[in-house]
């Protein structure tokens, strides 16, 4: 890979640990009574993405919590593999989302889907584990000034 290519595309930050669960009350309740958490937004559905979710949130980032919203839920396959969840994606931020898909297709990543609105309320795209060392990527971008 020439270094050159580089330039066009900057890896942000980490920004979230994804986590599928079964029962997204009792996964908050370990996160704050066990793990002694204090600052766990309440879950929101995400209809589209078929997910509801909450964020643990850290000094360094977050944990995503997402239990399955609906029947079609990219969650439940999951979860049958999973039955007491597991971790299911990492999250890492881009400045802008449909060069960071253009780069990843011309790096040879499959992307799944066409950018969408995620659990922050920006535009997120996915990497297929299979080209990323096993790991479902989250490529998130981050929120623009207004
Ligand atoms: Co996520």
């Amino acid at each position: 890979m020439p270094k050159t290519e580089n330039i066009e595309f900057e890896l942000g930050a980490m920004n979230h640990v994804g986590v599928a669960v079964p029962d997204i009350t009792a996964a908050i309740a370990f996160y704050r009574d066990v793990m002694g958490a204090e600052d766990i937004t309440d879950p929101k559905v995400l209809a589209p993405q078929g997910v509801t979710y909450a964020f643990v949130n850290l000094p360094t980032g977050q944990v995503e919590l997402i239990e399955p919203y609906g029947e079609t839920s990219p969650i439940l396959k999951f979860l049958e593999r999973n039955p007491k969840g597991g971790q299911h994606h990492m999250c890492f931020e881009v400045e802008d989302i449909h060069l960071a898909k253009a780069v990843m297709e011309k790096r040879g990543m499959r992307v799944l889907g066409e950018p969408r609105i995620g659990a922050h309320g920006t535009l997120v795209v996915f990497l297929h584990p299979g080209d990323a060392g096993g790991v479902l990527i989250e490529l998130m971008e981050t929120h623009k000034e207004h």
